[in-house]
């Protein structure tokens, strides 16, 4: 079997089709749907609510198989939930009866990896994510905004070389989200992992990612992929430039009317 290094390829997907069935009816939610994702790259994926963005997550982690098509993540088909995957889900999951910390903690506990040495990693990404202080509180007694913050350190505690997140920032305040955008791409450009990304603002697709995939309206088809060709790294003034305006308008002008205000 090739090694990611000589193919390239963290993730392939191939026609990959997805109907939803209860009793008489079926949703078809992805029909047809092609992607390369290349080792260390960071792609984006925009496009109107209810297109099958998060359904498309959750066939790549595993967790639902596809209706048809297939899914190869480093060469190998997925076949059920794996380890080299960090997951931040579109509503934060956290188990109510573990600790912030313990539920930071949970994916080297599901993988038997020393507490001790992955508590201090887990403690230092809490305050990354500004969630200092909050190690022993429960979740019920954190904001939305706060939960989704402790996901995303959980995401990031194994090290796991492929990033699979779900509008992970989507319930933070603008100032909030500004500083984990940078964040994130600090993260990625130190770390040189996979991130496939989903959200619902062109702006911060744009920000993020040296591709950008547009879908379509559900059954989701991808529509187009954007090369962003700015330098890494990119700061908010980035933000400014003619260039990131123009791949904003062109992202913005393929989705249409289906964009409300607030989301662009
Ligand atoms: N578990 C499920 N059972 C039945 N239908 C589902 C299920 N999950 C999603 N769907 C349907 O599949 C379609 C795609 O849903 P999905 O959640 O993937 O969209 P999305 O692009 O993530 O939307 P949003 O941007 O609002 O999060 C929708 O029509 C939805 O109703
Ligand atoms: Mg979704």
């Amino acid at each position: 079997m090739a090694s990611p290094a000589a193919t390239g390829a963290a993730l392939t997907i191939r026609d990959l089709g997805m109907v939803y069935r209860r009793g008489e009816s079926a949703v078809e939610a992805l029909a047809g749907l092609d992607l390369d994702i290349a080792d260390r790259e960071f792609v984006a994926i925009v496009g109107p609510s209810g297109c099958g963005k998060s359904t498309l997550l959750k066939l790549v982690t595993g967790l639902r198989p596809a209706t048809s098509g297939a899914i190869m993540l480093y060469g190998r088909p997925v076949s059920g939930p794996r380890s080299d995957v960090g997951i931040v889900f579109q509503t934060p999951v956290l188990f109510p009866w573990r600790t912030v910390l313990d539920n930071v903690l949970l994916p080297a506990d599901v993988l038997k990896l020393p507490r001790a040495e992955y508590t201090a990693k887990a403690k230092a990404l809490l305050e990354l994510v500004g969630l200092g202080g909050f190690e022993n509180n429960y979740p019920q007694e954190l904001s939305g905004g706060m939960q989704q913050r402790a996901a995303i350190a959980r995401a990031l505690v194994h090290d796991a070389p492929l990033l699979l997140m779900d509008e992970p920032f989507g319930a933070l305040d603008a100032m909030t989200r500004e500083q984990m955008n940078l964040e994130l791409q600090r993260i990625w450009a130190a770390s040189r992992k996979t991130v496939l990304f989903i959200t619902h603002s062109i702006a911060e697709a744009v920000f993020l990612a040296d591709r950008i995939v547009v879908m379509s309206a559900r059954p989701g088809r991808i529509i187009d992929v954007i090369a962003n060709p700015m330098p890494r790294l990119r700061s908010m003034d980035d933000t400014l430039a003619p260039e990131f305006a123009r791949m904003v308008h062109h992202i913005r002008g393929l989705l249409g009317g289906t964009q409300t205000a607030a989301a662009l």
